[in-house]
């Protein structure tokens, strides 16, 4: 289970002024059950879609049948195409679970043409299966990667090239479905009421850890028992309700406006990534109060960020991500005198060491962070991680009044990018 420490948030861990005071702990418990009663009445009239769909068996089916089949045609590479929701989130099962024994997983999400040359030369189209995620079908990326994608599949395989790619997408609307109807690709569906940063629960998240050889049914099962406590109405036993309590006293009332994710496991860099998306995109839609996060990692941003943490504004309070079980490298016995206290110990324990040092200077400096500790980085616990920080941001919502659906503000840039294309097609068409 995964366990949170909030004790370097509170006031008597870094004083009253800086931390949070006892009372005003325990006086947003109230409302913190308010906001968890009505959740649960939500989902229960259907809202929050993405809390529902661990449990839709036919998904199940379709996915582990596509993970069956890359093993029968001998495929070597998946080619997987989709930003934002519908690529930080395999990006992350990617980081997990890739390994020698796997398939290879390539993760296009990015129109820079010097990659994607290069990317082309390297993969081999005999023995790829090729999956474009996309919930609404019609995102510049992802569409203008699966066009140039599908051409190569098609030179390789020739008729048979739509076998070899699976689409992910509205089972409903968009020009993807479409394309993927009129072609013979196989649909898994990203259900309508499910939006991008949510949809880790569906085939987004699933069928990566299916094509990698992960454990489909321990990473819902992990869900489940994370649904299950974060269905507590009372805040000390809720770690969704307790985290998000946390983050809104410290931003609203103490000024620390920058929540800083850094997991000390390298294979959840991309979790912070994806947990910035989260809250960015799900919250940062007012411009008096809300929290701006900030995807950091251990050891490495110890040796850019740290100084400015330490000593610079006030600003940032961090959320740490452990992992208790590691392997068991060590540092061999024999070293130069000077590093005699490394010798022999574990790559672990010097990790370890390292997330001691940067929270216990922070707490020295009286500047908050709060840990969550996973017994081991398995399916089971980031399935409990996933749900637990999705079940903040909807409470974070409820405690600052913000839909934490749907995100207007990137459409205007969209806009623009689109006319500007389209002005160029009629020069083109022109010339
Ligand atoms: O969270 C979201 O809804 C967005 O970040 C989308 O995931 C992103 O814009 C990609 O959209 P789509 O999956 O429709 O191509």
């Amino acid at each position: 289970m995964i366990n949170l420490d909030i004790t370097g948030t509170l006031g008597k861990t870094i004083t009253p002024s800086k931390g949070i005071p006892d009372q005003e702990f325990t006086g947003i418990k109230t409302r913190m059950k308010k906001y968890i009663e009505s959740w649960l009445r939500e989902r229960q009239s259907g809202e929050h879609a993405w809390s529902m769909d661990p449990y839709d068996k036919r998904v199940l089916k379709q996915v582990k049948d596509i993970a069956t089949f890359t093993r029968t045609e001998k495929i070597r590479t998946v080619v997987w195409i989709g930003i934002g929701g519908s690529g930080l989130g395999p990006k992350v099962i990617q980081e997990f679970l890739e390994g020698p024994d796997t398939v290879e997983f390539v993760l296009l999400d990015t129109l820079d043409p010097s990659v994607l040359e290069m990317e082309l030369k390297l993969i081999d189209w005999k023995h790829s299966l090729l999956v474009v995620a996309s919930k609404s079908g019609g995102t510049l990326e992802p569409m203008s990667l699966f066009f140039l994608c599908y051409e190569q599949m098609k030179k390789s395989r020739g008729e048979k090239a739509a076998n070899y790619v699976i689409a992910l997408t509205d089972p409903h609307t968009g020009t993807m479905r479409s394309i993927a109807l009129e072609e013979g690709i196989e649909i898994l569906p990203i259900p309508t009421s499910v939006g991008g940063r949510y949809s880790i629960f569906t085939p987004v998240g699933l069928l990566p850890i299916a094509l990698l050889g992960g454990d489909v049914p321990a990473f819902l099962r992990g869900a489940k028992t994370m649904d299950t406590l974060c269905q507590n109405t009372n805040l000390d036993e809720n770690p969704a309700a307790q985290l998000a309590a946390v983050q809104f006293l410290l931003e609203s009332k103490r000024g620390y406006a920058i929540r800083v994710i850094m997991p000390y496991a390298q294979r959840l860099e991309s979790l912070g990534r994806w947990n910035q998306q989260l809250i960015a995109e799900s919250l940062g839609k007012n411009e008096l109060n809300n929290p701006i996060p900030l995807a950091a990692i251990g050891t490495q941003d110890q040796h850019s960020l740290l100084q400015q943490w330490m000593e610079g504004p006030r600003k940032y309070w961090h959320l740490f991500i452990c992992e208790k079980d590691k392997p068991q490298l060590a540092v061999p016995q024999e070293v130069e005198e000077s590093f005699g206290y490394i010798a022999g110990k574990t790559f672990g324990e010097l990790l370890d060491a390292c997330y001691e040092g940067t929270s216990r200077a922070l707490t020295g400096a009286k500047r908050p962070h709060a840990t969550l500790t996973l017994e081991r980085l398995d399916e089971e616990n980031l399935g409990q991680l996933f749900f637990l920080l999705l079940t903040e941001v909807v409470l974070l919502g409820k405690l600052y009044r913000i839909d934490p659906y749907g995100q207007p503000g990137v459409e205007a840039g969209k806009k623009i990018a689109k006319d500007i294309l389209s002005q160029n097609t009629e020069k083109h068409r022109h010339l």
